[in-house]
Parts: structure tokens; sequence; C-alpha cells
């Protein structure tokens, strides 16, 4: 495959940024196509730790192209500060003068109105939310307006007037237009080299035979139209997405691998209908270090749900997949994996739209024989105990998908390919 999309197929977290990193030293261009610095992708290389919130984690590979397509909302000031960490690193890096810009007054709304809600949806605070909506809304600052001193001189005056008279409605500070005008000014002296038409560059690229990944944050449950409404984020994280929000025709995409964490995990509020609250929670979340990369809260706990696979691969469209953090349920004596729900006595295998209902469903489980042998030096499929080769040949079954990643620990070493995709 040519082109290849990495996307998450639970609610994050799912080892996107470990896959990518892998799959990218096979890759000419790198390209994140939504999202901005929700996301918290972790790399470990050579056992050193790099979290990647903006940048696309193709960056540790010296000699590619990594693109911040069209459809991110950039925050600059946390992206100069993941570059300066990466200082003595060789990379290369450009972003969409299309991509818009996450401003002050975003994070400040984003916090507000999560403190207002009754039923609150745990976002980040990173203003992910009120960014797309000025997006949708036709009143956001674009990268390409940023970097052209005349252009976002005008357009944060006309801007602020109107999130002033918001803030004076909240009871909150006003916004400090020459505060806000300096230092943006600032990023985007520094940010310039790097702005430019990345539907272009992707295309030549694509037209010159290069290798390209699309790296997704979020995951497919998070998605605005196919995930937990409202307990969402505010862009699409599925493969579905990547032709809008990159630039690039929908058949020049041929197949996305769908990362799925060996068990569940969500950060946020929203339910989680195979939530673990006993000791093999507490067990999971401490062997595999279930805390958020980005906002360092516990991440909620619970068994595999291909429920949620299925609806992955069903709305957003996945090739095959790859699974995470296989190494962590090593030790358990039985594995519960759920294969349909429980709703008003009838079972479904599907995610129904309506949050009320995707409330009341009860999970249905299939027990699978656990292993306890240690699999973190495991090198090959053929190594594997058998019932870790019987939970994923049963994840194969039920998905109708194949296994062509496994991956046994944080390193980018400990990382098996099944069957070459790309
Ligand atoms: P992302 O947002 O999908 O990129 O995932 P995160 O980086 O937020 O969370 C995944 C976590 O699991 C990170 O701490 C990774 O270092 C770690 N990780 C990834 N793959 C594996 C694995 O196979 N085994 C173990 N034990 N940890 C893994
Ligand atoms: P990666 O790319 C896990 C969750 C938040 C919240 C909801 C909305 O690391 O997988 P937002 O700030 O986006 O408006 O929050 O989405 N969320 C994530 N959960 N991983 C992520 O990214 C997430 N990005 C957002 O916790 O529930
Ligand atoms: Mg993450």
């Amino acid at each position: 495959m040519q082109t290849l999309v990495v996307v998450g197929t639970q609610w994050g977290d799912e080892g996107k940024g470990k896959i990518t990193d892998f799959l990218a030293q096979r890759s000419d261009l790198v390209v994140r196509y939504q999202g901005g610095n929700n996301a918290g992708h972790t790399i470990v290389l050579e056992g050193i730790k790099y979290a990647l919130h903006t940048i696309p984690s193709g960056i540790l590979s010296e000699n590619i192209m990594n693109v911040l397509a069209n459809g991110m909302v950039i925050n600059p000031k946390g992206l100069l500060n993941e570059l300066k960490k990466l200082e003595g690193r060789k990379y290369h890096m450009r972003i969409s003068d299309r991509a818009h810009v996450i401003m002050p007054y975003h994070m400040a709304f984003d916090a507000i109105r999560e403190s207002k809600l009754k039923d609150k949806i745990g976002t980040t605070k990173k203003g992910i939310g009120p960014a797309y909506t000025d997006k949708a809304e036709r009143s956001g600052i674009r990268m390409g307006e940023l970097i052209n001193p005349i252009l976002f001189k005008e357009k944060l005056t006309e801007i602020l007037e109107h999130k002033d008279s918001l803030a004076k409605l909240y009871g909150e500070p006003l916004f400090d237009f020459d505060d806000i005008y300096h230092t943006y000014s600032d990023y985007a002296n520094q940010l310039r080299p790097f702005v430019c038409n990345t539907s272009k560059l992707i295309n030549e690229a694509i037209e010159q035979k290069k290798k390209v990944l699309f790296e997704g944050a979020q995951g497919t449950l998070l998605c605005l139209d196919h995930g937990t409404y409202p307990f969402v984020t505010s862009s699409s994280p599925t493969a579905a997405s990547v032709p809008l929000n990159t630039g690039v025709a929908p058949w020049l995409i041929y197949g996305a691998i769908g990362v799925t964490k060996a068990y569940t995990t969500r950060v946020g509020e929203g339910p989680l209908p195979t939530e673990l609250f006993d000791e093999k929670a507490h067990y999971i979340r401490e062997k595999g270090h279930e805390y958020g990369t980005t906002t360092g809260r516990a991440r909620r706990v619970g068994w595999l749900d291909l429920v949620l696979i299925k609806h992955a691969k069903r709305s957003g469209g996945l090739s095959g997949l790859a699974v995470t953090l296989l190494d962590v349920l090593s030790g358990l004596d039985e594995l519960q994996v759920c294969v349909g729900y429980m709703l008003n006595g009838n079972l479904i295998d599907e995610v129904p739209g309506l949050i009320e209902d995707f409330k009341a469903c009860k999970p249905v489980y299939r027990a699978l024989k656990g292993w306890q042998a240690d699999i973190t030096q495991v090198t090959a499929y053929e190594q594997l105990p058998d019932e870790t080769k019987a939970y994923l040949s049963f994840i194969e079954t039920e998905t109708g998908l194949p296994v062509d990643i496994f991956s046994v620990g944080p390193d980018r070493k400990q990382t098996i390919i099944v069957n070459e995709i790309f």
C-alpha cells in the first residue's frame, strides 16, 4: 500500500503514536489530519520517552517530511514548546496554511463551558471545541492569516470585540488585545517558514510514488459524527475524514490500520460498557501505566469490547488491526471479551445512536483463557503462548479483520509485523 491511515478504534490512547513511529520508518511523509494538543502520543525510542501532542509521530525518523494538515487546530505555543524538546534532532515539518489556530479565548471558553455543564464532557481544556466551533462559524483564524501581520491585526480586532462581549456575559475578564497580538505575532514569526499549501505537497508526493502515512488522533468512539455524542471530541478521527482534512482524493487512500488496545480505556466522561472497578482494573491500570499523556488523569479501564471495533470498521473503514498493550494482560487467569450488548431485553451488536441507550447497554461476554508468561521479549508471532494466539484469532474471527501488527511493550522494538501491509 502506498498510503495508509493509522486510526484509533476505541476512545483514544490505543498506541497510535507508537504504531505511527514504527511505520514512519517505511514512509516518506507522515501527516496528522485532525485534532490538536488534546492528543498525547507517546513514543519510546532507545529508552527515551517522547510525548507528542501536535507534532506528527514521524518526527523521530530523520529523513521524512511531517505534515500538520488543514484539518488540525494548532496551539502555536504548544507546538513551539514541543519543537524545543526536539532540539538537536534533525527533522522536516510543514504546517497547512488552512489549519486553524487555537487562541487564548478558545481555552478560556472551553474551561468556562465545562465548569457550567451539569453533565460534564471532561474535555482536555485545550480549547479544541471552541476552535472548531469558530471554524464552523467562519470566525476562526487560520495559519495563513496568523503569519500575515496586517490580516492578523484586522481579524483579531474584529474577533476580540465579539469574544469580549461573551466574556462580559459570563462575568469573566476581557481579553487583552495588545498582549495577544504581540505574543501571537512572535509565534507567527517562528512558525512562518513551515507554513504552506500542504494539500499540494501531499499530492505531489503521491504522484511521485512516495509513501504517505496519515496519523489520526483520538479514536473512533470520540468522533464527532460516529462517536458517543456528546461525549466526543470536535473532529473526526476516522479514515473517512482523511481526504477532507488533508486535501487528498478519497480514492488515493488505500488502507486503514485500526490501532486497538488489547483491553479498553477511556479518559473523560461518558459510558464505558465494559468498565471494571475491581482489582483487575487496578492491575491493568498500573501495569499499562494508564494515566493520560496530556492531562495526567487516571484512565478508566475495561475489558476488550469488539462491538466498538466492528463499529469503527463499519463507520470509518478499516483494512486491518494493530493490537497493542497485549503484554499488559499477561498474568490474568481469564479474560472477558464483549461480543454484544443486551439493551431492553434484546441482544444487539452495534453502538446505539442515542447516548441514553448506550448507557443502558449491558455487555455480553465470551470468556477466554488468559496466559501467565511475560511476552515482552517476543519477536515473532510463533513465540506467543497458545492462549495469546487464541485471543488474537478470536479478535480476527469476530471482527473479520486481520491482525497485521501486534505490540508487546512501549519500545519501538517491541512491535511485531504479522502481515507486510506497508
Ligand atoms: P496514543 O494516544 O494512541 O498515541 O497512545 P498514548 O501514547 O496516549 O498511550 C499509549 C501508552 O501505552 C503509552 O504510554 C505507550 O508508551 C504505551 N504503549 C504503547 N504500546 C504498548 C505496548 O504494546 N505495551 C505496553 N506495555 N505499553 C505500550
Ligand atoms: P489521543 O490522540 C483520549 C477526550 C477527552 C474528553 C473528550 C473531549 O492521545 O488518543 P476535547 O479536549 O477533545 O474536547 O475532549 O475527548 N480526548 C481524548 N481521550 N485520547 C485522546 O487523544 C483524546 N483527545 C480528547 O478526555 O473526554
Ligand atoms: Mg494519547
